[in-house]
């Protein structure tokens, strides 16, 4: 899935370039192609769909040129995840009716790769011989409002796959509070394994509506018709995402608690997080910067324009081309509501 807007990493993130197509880690690669390289530890480039907005495709094209331009799934219009998931399950059961998906996020950073092939695997194999939806569970270590949280009954786990007694998606701060203290819940890391029939049987009780809409397409899918018939449905579907849809309802729901090292590169903070820092707790991105008597601050400058920066802590200092964005640090998440301001009044 690489359809989003990433808006709460503006002003590096924008509508004609989401943060999954940016190179937000530095090493040359973007998030859209970490992830691809990710998954060909566990399939071939030729197994590997990408479902993202039509108006992205030739970027996926640019940065993924392994792929066939079949391999792309183009949507219409944004209406978040859950439709997203049910057209590529039915495309996909299309070309193989017995099709074993792994539904991923292009913006999570994920530090052991072989640790994540090998639960990815293991999901695999657990869903190939059971009608379960499976998604791997990441252990919390803080009260986060921004995840799905999954309660999982420890005792009746087998070989490290355990049956899901409650999917809550982004609960209240006291819920999630709660949560964290009750001992048996995870964060959804929204990493989602199942057979293609199987999620659409999920579809067809839990969100009917979706499914209606797109199960007319079934003579289309696969075959030079399949664009215009998204084109001119998909745009009716709700827009809501797969947790709220399905998995907050589904009773055939399983979990495998990963320890591969996952962060969801959500917002500024995150990366600030992930990133070595100098010595005094700074992390300097992109062109030259002269810090003097700065800390705890993450900066990010572009390549041909020197950022002098002294006297400040615990700040984001973010010049991306005419934005520059000055903001605490431990205010992240105010950033997708002040792009929205911004574009409105400038
Ligand atoms: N193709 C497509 N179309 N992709 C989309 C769309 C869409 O309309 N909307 C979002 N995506 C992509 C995003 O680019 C991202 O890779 C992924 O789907 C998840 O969307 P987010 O918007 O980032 O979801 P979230 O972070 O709020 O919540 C999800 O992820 C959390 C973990 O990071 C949920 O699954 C949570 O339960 C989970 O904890
Ligand atoms: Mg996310």
């Amino acid at each position: 899935m690489a359809g989003g807007v990433g808006s709460r990493f503006w002003p590096a993130s924008r509508e004609a370039k989401p943060k999954q197509f940016l190179d937000i880690m530095g090493d040359g690669r973007s998030l859209l192609r970490l992830t691809f390289e990710r998954f060909l530890r566990v399939t071939t480039a030729d197994k590997i769909f990408v479902v993202t907005n039509g108006r992205y495709r030739a970027q996926v094209l640019e940065q993924l040129p392994e792929l066939d331009g079949g391999q792309i799934l183009c949507e219409p219009s944004r209406n978040n995840t859950a439709p997203c998931v049910a057209y590529t399950a039915f495309k996909l059961h299309g070309l193989d009716p017995d099709a074993n998906i792994v539904i991923a996020p292009s913006d999570a950073l994920i530090l052991n790769e072989g640790l994540f092939a090998d639960n990815v695997n293991k999901a695999l194999d657990f869903t190939a011989a059971n009608d379960a939806l499976v998604t791997l569970g990441i252990a919390p270590d803080r009260p986060h409002t921004g995840y799905g949280y999954i309660q999982f009954a420890d005792a009746l786990g087998r070989d490290g796959v355990y049956p899901v007694r409650r999917f809550a998606e982004k609960p209240d701060l006291v819920t999630a509070q709660s949560f964290l203290s009750s001992g048996d819940y995870l964060w959804n890391a929204g990493i989602f394994v199942w057979r293609a029939k199987t999620v659409l049987s999920a579809y067809e009780r839990y969100a009917p509506e979706i499914y209606a809409l797109l199960s007319h397409g079934l003579p289309c899918y696969n075959t030079p018709e399949e664009q215009a018939f998204i084109d001119e449905f998909y745009p009716q579907t709700p827009s809501i995402s797969v947790d709220y849809a399905i998995m907050e309802h589904a009773d055939n729901i399983f979990t495998i608690p990963a320890q591969f090292g996952w962060s969801d590169l959500g917002a500024w903070g995150a990366l600030y997080q992930e990133s070595p820092k100098d010595g005094a707790g700074n992390v300097v991105a992109g062109g030259p910067i002269l810090l003097e008597d700065v800390h705890n601050s993450y900066v990010r400058g572009p390549e041909g324009k020197l950022l002098v920066i002294g006297g400040i802590d615990d700040l984001m200092v973010i010049d991306e081309g005419d934005v520059l964005v000055v903001y605490p640090r431990s205010r992240e998440q105010e950033i997708k509501a002040l792009r929205e301001r911004a574009e409105k009044e400038f």
